[in-house]
């Protein structure tokens, strides 16, 4: 398989009245065409800075890219202007981001209509009863009936898992190479969740876009993403094939997110434990590693010897920690 997106050593930082806060820390990671990739990490990891960074669209100030390569098809989008023609044909067109929450990302005012066309305009260069046609074709695909009504609507008139199958259909209607989700289903009740996923993996394999489905819950991925990138206080502290993550995860961060996914593998009845702590505020962090105060498998060493870096431990599974939790 071919690598789409490569990502190399990304650290963005934001300036505050508290301090640097050094959100993402030479973050790598690559996403192969057509493959669908989770990353995974509490709230506040750095999960949706890392995201935004990839698009250029980080606030400046008071953030900043402070290092780091983000290769598309061979190009790195980091030297290209954020605001510039190239970038901006990139994102939507090449690269497009569905978020959280999609009352923020349509636009009250203006009926799904336009907003599809809007799009279809730009980056397709399709026009009129064109554009429109392909609107109501893509809200058909994105399991929309009676589209040639539903498309004169305003974003109010769709309930919250309506209106993320219209950003996805919007998402697609440029064919892009790649599709971020960033915590697509966090806003909508457990059965549209599943929904959702099932819809983002359908359209993402019709449309042959990789996908990267960021969430807190590691669950999500578990049924979606070929490979996983666990991510703790700015870092990717773990990664392998999913399968590699569920069956036998070595970071102890990662061991500890499991233990609070319900598992349709094990006996029911099992008591899910949340890890104790919450993730550190990424300013003046200590040399040490981040997961340290809430770690129970932390060994002498840990507290002595600087964050460890990611190293391989088996096939293409890499953790950064300096304790074999297998033992
Ligand atoms: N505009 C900003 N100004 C200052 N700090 C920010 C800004 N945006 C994000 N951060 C900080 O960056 C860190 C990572 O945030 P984020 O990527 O949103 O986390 P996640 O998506 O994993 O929940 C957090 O500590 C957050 O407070
Ligand atoms: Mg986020």
């Amino acid at each position: 398989m071919s690598v789409l997106l490569n990502v190399e050593n990304l650290t963005t930082c934001f300036k505050t009245d508290r301090g640097l806060v050094k959100a993402v820390d030479a973050v790598s990671y690559h996403v192969d065409e057509r493959e669908i990739i989770g990353l995974v990490g509490e709230s506040g990891c750095g999960k949706s800075v890392s995201q935004l960074s990839v698009m250029q669209l980080i606030p400046t100030p008071p953030g900043e890219i402070t290092d780091g390569e983000v290769i598309l098809e061979g190009q790195d989008l980091l030297r290209l202007e954020a605001n510039g023609p190239e970038m901006r044909s990139i994102r939507g067109g090449k690269i497009a981001m569905i978020f959280q929450e999609p009352t923020t990302s349509l636009n009250p005012v203006l009926t799904i209509s336009r907003q599809l066309t809007e799009a279809l305009e730009l980056h397709m260069h399709m026009e009129g009863d064109v554009a429109r046609e392909r609107a109501i074709e893509l809200l058909r695909l994105v399991g929309i009936p009676d589209g040639e009504r539903r498309i004169d609507n305003y974003p109010h008139q769709f309930s919250g898992g309506m209106r993320q199958r219209v950003m996805i259909a919007m998402a697609l209607s440029c064919n892009p190479k790649m599709l971020i989700a960033d915590e697509p289903t966090t806003a909508v009740d457990v059965s549209t969740q599943a929904q959702l996923l099932e819809l983002l993996k359908d359209m993402v394999t019709r449309f042959d876009s990789s996908l990267v489905i960021v969430t807190h819950n590691l669950g999500v991925v578990a049924r979606y993403a070929e490979r996983i990138y666990v991510m703790y206080a700015g870092r990717i502290v773990e990664s392998g094939t999913a399968k590699d993550i569920f069956s036998k995860p070595r970071h102890p961060y990662t061991i500890g997110l499991l233990a609070c996914v319900p598992r349709l593998d094990e006996e029911t009845g099992k008591r899910l434990v949340p890890i104790k702590g919450m993730p550190p505020n990424l300013i003046n962090m200590p040399p040490t590693c981040a997961f340290l105060p809430r770690c129970v498998y932390r060994i002498e060493k840990c507290e002595r010897e600087p964050w460890p870096t990611l190293s391989l431990t088996d096939g293409q599974h890499y953790a950064a920690c300096y304790v074999d939790t297998r033992g």
